[in-house]
């Protein structure tokens, strides 16, 4: 993980920057987030993605949307940046954490509305940069403990398998499913990852590959289609993936294919982790089945490299996540400790605690 130094967020001097992920591994592009077009772009696109990483997207966002305000009061500044907050919202519909981090913003400065004749339009806009960067910050934290805890896992364990990227571009730094793996790499212990290339959008052969192989981490490319085999005749020992969103009872929207590694791993009585933080949680949802599955363009199957390979007016379904029912899941690792069945029960009882 020293070694990987590519941030997929950064702000410096004043300038929102976010890495180009469509461009990977063949380019390392950042791209000047100006308007609050270009963040619903950049979100809707992915060239930011990963749950963790558009909150955090999004609540910079936030921040320009309120520095580019032309509102004449502060209250109306206010009303603006809650309003298009709730456009930038509706760019991905799966991960939770988008809303998570536009609404924590949101509420903390509808407080502010009580004070708004007091309050200049600058110490606003200040007020939402600091809590953009303190989600951004907070995120590190949190995915460096979800590490810490994931390792205690994975004692014993020489090769995982994992879906889609939950890695360090996927978050502020660390990943989820994959901080596990580096924080034990860090610390001499290697363990060899196999990566689904994960149809459509190759999120595993661009990004996981890259990003293992950039920290030194040994990593095997497969395609989806060969997790079964690699199962069966790899010494998997554990399979450990991301979420974008967890219901109450524990079941977790991820990449779509994740439900069948599940299905997968508990056929050949291998351990399956989820590694996600709270934000991830959305606790108003009974069960898996209120999550909203965000549909894509059939121009992703059917088109690879600008190639299109299948018929023309092909009829395509093109789902990006899939919920996996929590009776698949062995554990879910959180950064305040790990979660076991029975999940209803455990996941309310870490929230209260
Ligand atoms: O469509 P993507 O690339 O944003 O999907 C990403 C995933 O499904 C990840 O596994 C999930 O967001 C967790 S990222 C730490």
């Amino acid at each position: 993980m020293e070694k990987l130094i590519v941030t997929p967020i950064n702000f410096l001097d004043g300038v929102v920057t976010i890495l180009d992920q469509t461009k990977l591994p063949i380019e390392i592009v950042y791209l000047e987030m100006k308007t609050v077009e270009d963040v619903y772009v950049a979100i809707k696109e992915l060239k930011v993605r990963g749950a963790p990483a558009i909150g955090i997207a999004g609540a910079y966002g936030l921040f320009i949307i309120a520095r580019n305000s032309i509102t004449k009061t502060p209250k109306e500044l206010i009303y603006e940046v809650k309003e298009i907050g709730e456009y930038l919202i509706s760019s991905r519909p799966t991960a939770v954490n988008l809303e998570w981090a536009i609404r924590r913003i949101i509420s903390r400065i509808d407080i502010l509305i009580e004070k708004v004749d007091e309050i200049k339009r600058e110490s606003i806009i200040n007020f939402i940069l600091n809590e953009a960067q303190m989600i951004h910050k907070e995120d590190e934290v949190t995915c460096y403990r979800i590490g810490e805890y994931g390792a205690t896992l994975l004692e014993g364990v020489d090769s995982v398998l994992t879906h889609c990227n939950a890695g360090s571009i996927a978050t502020s730094k660390y990943g989820t499913a994959l901080s596990p793996i580096y924080y034990l790499h860090d610390r001499g212990k290697k363990i060899h990852v196999y990566a689904d290339e994960t149809r459509p959008l190759l999120q595993g052969a661009r990004l996981t590959a890259w990003e293992l192989m950039e920290a030194g981490v040994e990593v095997t490319l497969i395609t989806d289609s060969m997790a079964g085999f690699v199962m069966a005749n790899k010494g998997i020992g554990a399979v450990i993936v991301g979420a974008d969103r967890i219901a109450s009872n524990g079941d977790v929207a991820n990449k779509i294919g994740t439900y069948g590694v599940a299905i997968l791993a508990k056929e050949h009585g291998i351990p399956f982790y989820v590694a996600a933080p709270f934000s991830t949680f959305d606790l108003t949802l009974e069960d898996g089945n209120g999550i909203p599955i965000e549909e894509r363009s059939g121009d992703e199957v059917t088109v690879i490299g600008g190639r299109r390979f299948a018929p023309l007016g092909v009829d395509v379904f093109n789902p990006a996540f899939d919920m996996t029912p929590c009776k698949y899941i062995t554990a879910i690792i959180t950064e305040k400790g790990i979660i076991r069945p029975p999940f209803r029960k455990n996941i309310r009882k870490l929230f209260e605690f």
